[in-house]
């Protein structure tokens, strides 16, 4: 079976737990960089990655490397590419999102337009066709530069993995799943430790949580562009894969995770989410207010997303949020607490030093995922 040299980005900061992630697929990794791991993989491991990676942004099939300083270099080596054995006659083709790092050529416009004039050019002569109506499926490609280095890679998943399908509604400052699912995989949580997310808005983390306990595949819920393509990844290997993941999952873990927002309309929404998900009956959502944050269990552990001074209103609520919330870690004896945030001046209000912090970029905003062991 044909190999394929597969990209995996992720959030700037998760690339280790997605490589083990890729590891316990059986994947071999090739290389990590930061934003992404690289990795080897037949057509049955772009269908895999794409269902089961709980922390990969989406699954890229490498077309080839090359060095351009030129925008003459740029249309040579693309056109250098075997693009016949990836798009067919009829495919809709294009460059979806060209990034430059620290390279001569750094305006996404021409590099897209420059390279899909080489692609047609390329693809004129293999097919012997001087126009393409392009009415057939989508083929979007996705091109970095690092260093004039040119790495260009066909994208087989569409709609970005974040998207489980599950999040229909949400509320001002969402954070991603595969983020979510991310955090959590940096903790000691595992589905026999109570976990609670005090903050829960749409109730991401839990559900992700939940997802993780019932061992259900994040991706089995949605589609993914490379499932309409004529070759590449067959359909068998998407049904195997799919197949897999329904045998994989245990519909009914026992594992305790709460979700508690002050919001009442947050917690409606994070129920409808878990519905949709189908993992409502494994989670408990609660109207709760921070300062009333408590728990029986002499263990457990916190994952928190709160408010951030960037994206909600500097005010005395947000302040409060943050003091209360380190006024009821002090009650949780024995727990571990978790949280991300960006904003340090609310860090400082938790009257607790963090025991470490990890860098992680939620999107573009710089964030902390910060750890406190509450002794008892
Ligand atoms: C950054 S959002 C959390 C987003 C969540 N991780 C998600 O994926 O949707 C912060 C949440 O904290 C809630 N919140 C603000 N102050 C609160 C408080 N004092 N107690 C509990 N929740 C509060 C807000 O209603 C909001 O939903």
């Amino acid at each position: 079976m044909e190999s394929y040299d597969l990209i995996c980005p992720c959030h700037f900061g998760l690339e280790s737990v997605l490589k083990k992630e890729i590891v316990k697929l059986g994947y071999e990794i090739s290389r990590v960089e930061d934003g992404r791991v690289l990795f080897k993989g037949d057509r049955e491991a772009v269908a895999r990655a794409n269902i089961f990676l709980r922390t990969a942004e989406r699954v890229l099939i490498c077309v080839g490397e090359f060095t351009a300083k030129t925008f003459d270099e740029l249309f040579e080596g693309t056109k250098a590419l075997p693009w016949e054995e990836f798009i067919p006659k009829d495919g809709r083709f294009w460059v979806k999102k060209a990034a430059s790092v620290k390279s001569a050529l750094f305006s996404p416009s021409d590099i897209q337009r420059i390279m899909k004039k080489a692609m047609v050019e390329r693809l004129k002569l293999r097919y012997g066709i001087s126009h393409f109506e392009e009415s057939g499926n989508d083929y979007p490609l996705r091109v970095f530069l690092y260093k004039d280095r040119v790495t260009v890679a066909l994208d087989t998943t569409g709609e970005s993995l974040h998207k489980r399908g599950y999040r229909k509604k949400q509320g001002t400052a969402p954070i991603a799943e595969n983020l979510a699912a991310g955090l959590l995989m940096l903790t000691k949580w595992n589905k026999t430790i109570p976990l609670i997310d005090p903050f829960c808005g749409s109730g991401t983390i839990a559900i992700e949580a939940a997802l993780m306990a019932a061992n259900m595949a994040p991706g089995a819920m949605r589609d993914f562009t490379a499932m309409d393509w004529s070759g590449i990844v067959d359909k068998k290997s998407w049904y195997r894969a799919l197949d897999e993941a329904r045998s994989l999952s245990t519909p009914i873990p026992k594992s305790e995770i709460q979700g508690y927002d002050i919001d009442p309309a947050m917690v409606r929404i994070s129920r409808e989410n878990a519905e949709r998900a189908e993992v409502l009956d494994f989670l408990h959502f609660q109207e709760r207010d921070v300062k009333d944050l408590k728990s029986g269990h002499r263990e457990g552990i916190v994952v928190t997303n709160p408010p951030y001074g960037e994206r909600m209103e500097e005010n005395e609520e947000l302040h409060e949020a943050y003091r209360s919330l380190g006024s009821a870690m002090r009650g949780l004896k024995g727990w571990e607490i978790y949280v991300i945030s960006s904003y340090e001046k609310g860090i400082g209000l938790l009257g607790k030093k963090p025991d470490k912090n990890r860098k992680i970029y939620n999107g573009m905003l710089k964030t902390y995922f910060y750890s406190f062991s509450m002794s008892r």
